[in-house]
């Protein structure tokens, strides 16, 4: 089928080479031309492991435009990918979904199903489908389907391959049957439901994903207090088949583009609703406190860390990607900043993104080694492979104070000891 994908961020241009491996002819449009320029190329303007070497591989089944006319003119189904950042007011800002609203009345021809893939509060689909219905010719009538995505950025190539279920939602059976033709190949169990139901799955589901980091967290503080081990409790805990050990780990809370803007948007609609969500609420507040954390357990070593050599580990909100939209490293950066500590850097992927934000008051390093060196606290804020790999005993052998506040529980409580260090780490007990 003849595919446009609107956006190229993780979630259209994933989406966009997958189809092109299972045969579909795809056209992703942008309007940012510096991606464009490097997708022709055959860059990713995003770092997604394996996505290059995909891109490369089906070069053949995809092209990129920034032109309209090109983009829509021919289009069988138009997937619309683009952003939907949150408000001030935490709700969520659909601006680029209607502006291709605009662009799909201005440009498309014949009839096209869109499949609205950005995630859009509930009830949203349906007021799209109006919206653009009203603008064009009584006899061009188009049909829309919600069809959330649920990739994890850093796998986010195998999780659209073997997703665990594909959702589809619309009032059109035939849409319906025209967006299951498109994803069959992929052999994955697709459920069909309403566009309000749709919507809902996707909030539902991130919502109950950051009330789990949240809940964890929270457990988490309460075993430091009673000298329980949050490792110990998450396992005992995800044996249990009806709890599940994913999104048990402990640490310094979520980050990344979904999950704060997501959570803060279902709270802003049910509040709207009259029907305010209360565990959303204490997940988002449980959330924001546990970013700072880190920054109280080293009161307990310095009374001011002004003028000193702080080494910071991570700067993306999670290994595996390049992504730092909501990192924890964006508000504890700039705290250590205020209080006059003297920032070094590292991060494998992120660094580019984020000294785009903090160009001056950071030193990057290239290495973990150069950044420790001569530090007077060391904070982990993402579990790089890198870190975990790393030798403990460095931290004790360049650091002028070897104390280590790990937000991510990199290292076992077991492999630290005897090290030559004062260890802090999440919901477990300090080693000194
Ligand atoms: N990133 C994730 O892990 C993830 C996972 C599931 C769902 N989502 C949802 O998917 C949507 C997209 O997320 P993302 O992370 O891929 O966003 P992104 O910010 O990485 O990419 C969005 C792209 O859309 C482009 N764009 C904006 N307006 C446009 C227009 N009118 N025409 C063409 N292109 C336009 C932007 O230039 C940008 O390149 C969001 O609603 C997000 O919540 C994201």
């Amino acid at each position: 089928m003849k595919i446009t994908v609107v956006g190229t961020g993780y979630v259209g241009l994933v989406t966009g080479v997958c189809l092109a491996s299972i045969g579909h002819e795809v056209i992703c449009v942008d309007i940012n031309s510096r991606k464009i320029e490097l997708l022709k190329r055959g860059k990713s303007p995003i770092y997604e492991s394996g996505l290059e070497e995909m891109l490369r591989e089906h070069r053949n089944n995809i092209s990129f435009t920034t032109d309209p006319v090109e983009a829509y003119s021919d289009a069988q189904i138009i997937m619309v990918g683009v952003g939907t950042p949150e408000r001030a007011d935490g709700s969520c800002d659909l601006t680029y979904v209607y502006s291709v609203a605009d662009d799909i009345v201005e440009y498309s021809q014949g009839n096209p199903v869109i499949v609205i893939k950005s995630t859009v509060p509930i009830g949203t689909c349906q007021k799209f489908k109006k919206y653009i219905n009203s603008r064009m010719e009584k006899d061009r009538q188009l049909s829309v389907v919600s069809n959330p995505e649920f990739l994890s950025q850093g796998t986010a190539i195998k999780d659209t391959l073997h997703a665990s279920r594909i959702v589809i939602g619309s009032d059109d059976g035939d849409a319906i049957r025209t967006v299951r033709e498109v994803y069959e190949p992929f052999g994955i169990p697709i459920i069909e439901t309403d566009f309000q139901s749709s919507e809902m799955i996707k909030y539902a589901s991130n919502n109950y994903l950051a009330l789990r980091i949240s809940y964890i967290n929270e457990i988490a503080n309460l075993c430091e207090e009673v000298g329980a081990d949050i490792t110990d409790v998450a396992c005992g805990m995800g044996y249990d088949k009806r709890i599940g050990s994913m999104f048990l780990k402990a640490g310094i809370g979520y980050g990344g583009s979904c999950f704060p803007k997501d959570t803060k948007a279902l709270y802003w609609l049910s509040e709207n609703q009259g029907a305010a969500l209360k565990t959303i609420r204490a997940t988002i507040d449980v959330n924001t406190e546990q970013k700072f954390i880190i920054l109280k357990k080293a009161a307990k070593y310095y009374d001011s860390l002004k003028g000193l050599t702080v080494a910071v580990l991570g700067l993306s909100f999670k290994p595996g990607t390049d992504d730092v939209r909501e990192a924890p490293s964006l508000r504890i950066i700039p705290a250590l900043i205020e209080t006059g500590a003297k920032v070094k850097a590292w991060d494998p992927i992120a660094v580019s993104n984020f000294s785009k934000l903090f160009p001056d008051v950071v030193t990057y390093c290239r290495t973990i080694e150069e950044t420790i060196d001569g530090a007077d606290i060391c904070f982990i804020l993402t579990e790089w492979q890198d870190v975990i790999n790393f030798d403990i005993s460095e931290y004790a052998s360049r650091m002028k104070k070897p104390i280590v506040i790990d937000g991510r529980n990199c290292y076992a409580i077991g492999e630290v000891k005897g090290k030559g260090i004062v260890y802090e780490s999440i919901g477990r007990q300090a080693v000194k």
